[in-house]
């Protein structure tokens, strides 16, 4: 399976520089061996959806309600995501996870909806720097992973999981090349645990502080299955430089 590079965008972008930077990456991204995503916010998904149209990239929300529809002022549903253009979803970011109080049963809850709605979920999971400082990294993201995955998470095309350790994001801190093998080897063995076989299948990305200068060396650690990338996304030469690291990776 190819590995996945995927932009969160997060709460960048107006209109004209979100359709500029995807008609970059629209004309970038032809012809190189990674899968590519972005994930830009609610107000420009349509925007960039109908700018990346038939190209190698395709988009993503960056959040879901768990309900179809409803009551539930501010919030957009995993069919609107759909039907805005978006085929996939990142739901349970460390920004969600910590400043707007999302449980793992909250985060498992949104990820069947955004299943059921035909979207590919990317869980995200990852320690403070507390709990790291403390030893406890595998437990927290431990908990996590058992908390967020709903059954059948890893059938047929699959979700995906994302490794974010919340003291790498946006920092310019990045964890050792061992420390990120050990995680990505402990998530791959709860995966399968908790999945069997098809657990084995499912693409663990890392995410945090992800640049070019370091892409190359973080893609080619075992279990690596592609990057989750704040800041870097926001320029496509950063971005397509990434890409190209995957595709050597
Ligand atoms: P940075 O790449 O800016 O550290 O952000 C990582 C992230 O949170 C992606 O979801």
């Amino acid at each position: 399976m190819p590995q996945l590079i995927a932009g969160n965008w997060k709460m960048h972008m107006l209109r004209a520089e979100a359709v500029a930077l995807a008609q970059a990456l629209r004309t970038g991204a032809a012809g190189g061996a990674a899968e590519l995503l972005v994930c830009p916010p609610f107000t420009v998904l349509a925007a960039v959806a109908e700018a990346l149209a038939g190209s190698a990239v395709a988009v993503g929300g960056q959040d879901c309600h768990q309900d179809k529809q409803g009551a539930h002022t501010g919030d957009v549903s995993a069919p609107m995501l759909r039907d805005a253009g978006a085929s996939w979803v990142i739901l349970g970011h460390s920004e969600r996870r910590l400043n707007h109080g999302e449980t793992s049963e909250l985060v498992r809850e949104k990820t069947v909806a955004a299943v059921a709605a035909g979207l590919t979920p990317i869980v995200c999971v990852g320690e403070t720097a507390d709990q790291r400082a403390g030893g406890g990294e595998a437990e927290a993201v431990g908990w996590q992973l058992s908390g967020s995955l709903p059954q059948g998470f890893a059938d047929g095309p699959g979700g995906v999981l994302a490794y974010e350790p919340v003291w790498a994001i946006g920092t310019g801190k990045t964890p050792t090349e061992d420390e990120v093998a050990d995680m990505h080897a402990f998530i791959r063995a709860e995966l399968v645990r908790q999945f069997g076989d098809a657990g084995a299948q499912v693409r663990i990305l890392y995410g945090g502080s992800v640049k070019p200068a370091n892409a190359g060396a973080l893609l080619a650690l075992p279990e690596v299955g592609g990057a989750l990338i704040g800041g870097a996304s926001l320029t496509a030469a950063d971005f397509l430089a990434i890409a190209g690291a995957a595709a050597r990776g």
